[in-house]
């Protein structure tokens, strides 16, 4: 990339997991770049697409398997698009959705250095490739919301779920493995039947990938029981009742 001549920051998204889905931007970018910046979700197959030349900085995790603080994150961005080096900040996902890009773009921007954002497919859309459950759906689902099942530093959820519980929507809940049962009581406590159905997607679009389906109802005892690995994924709404493993082409199931 021309761009890569001085101090720039790349903010890419890997997608979910399959290289193939990586954009042909991000692709640039992450050949091109001398550092690439790198977080746990990102797929050791994407990573294998990075030059064996170029330094990687694993900020997923540190030596007693803690992330790397959000700050440290920013800083180090920082120190190495002031030195001039061209910079691929690679994250699971698109950026922009639960990806603190936008923080790590304001302390650029504070710093007076350049960024740009790639985006990538978030999980949520590589799930309903993989698995062939839509996010929409007519006469099911008249919309779709995102939203986190997980605050920071374990703090109570706080989310409104009056309008969560709501069955024309669908629901993703991103970071939920840990709290799916608070989840579902609280959506049945406002009114969301027992029986709507859930699915939970883990390692969308790798090799890893796998699926359970549940009901509000039953979701946190099938979970215990799945022994799922991050990361994952959960689907609420009758846009679940759509998954049917035996109707999907060979193609939609390549990964499970
Ligand atoms: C910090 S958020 C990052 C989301 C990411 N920026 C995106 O757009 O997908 C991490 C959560 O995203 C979800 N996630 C990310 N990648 C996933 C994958 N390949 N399979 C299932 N869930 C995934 C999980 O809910 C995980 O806990």
């Amino acid at each position: 990339m021309k761009d890569c001549n001085r101090g720039k920051v790349f903010l890419i998204g890997a997608g979910p997991g399959d290289p193939d889905l990586l954009t042909v931007k991000a692709l640039k970018a992450l050949q091109t770049a001398d550092v690439v910046v790198y977080d746990r979700l990102v797929s050791p197959e994407i990573m294998a697409l990075v030059p064996e030349r170029t330094e990687r900085i694993d900020v997923g995790k540190m030596p007693k398997h803690h992330k790397v603080p959000q700050d440290q994150i920013n800083e180090l961005l920082v120190a190495l698009a002031a030195q001039g080096r061209c910079v691929a900040r690679l994250k699971g996902g698109d950026p922009l959705i639960f990806g603190r890009g936008s923080e790590e773009a304001e302390a650029l921007r504070s710093a007076g250095l350049d960024y740009v954002y790639v985006p990538g497919i978030t999980s949520a859309q590589g799930c309903a490739a993989s698995t062939g459950v839509p996010l929409t759906h007519r006469g099911l689902a008249t919309g779709v919301r995102y939203v986190t099942g997980h605050r920071a530093k374990d703090a109570a959820l706080d989310l409104d779920w009056r309008s969560l519980a709501c069955e024309n929507t669908t629901l993703v809940v991103y970071m939920g493995a840990m709290n799916i049962g608070e989840i579902a009581g609280a959506l049945m406590g406002h009114g969301m039947p027992q029986d709507l159905p859930v699915m939970a997607v883990s390692a969308v679009t790798t090799p890893r990938e796998r699926r359970v389906t549940a009901t509000l109802a039953d979701v946190a005892d099938v979970m215990a029981a799945a022994e799922m690995a991050a990361p994952v994924l959960f689907v609420i709404g009758h846009v679940v009742s759509l998954y049917q493993t035996a109707a999907l082409p060979a193609e939609v199931m390549a990964y499970a």
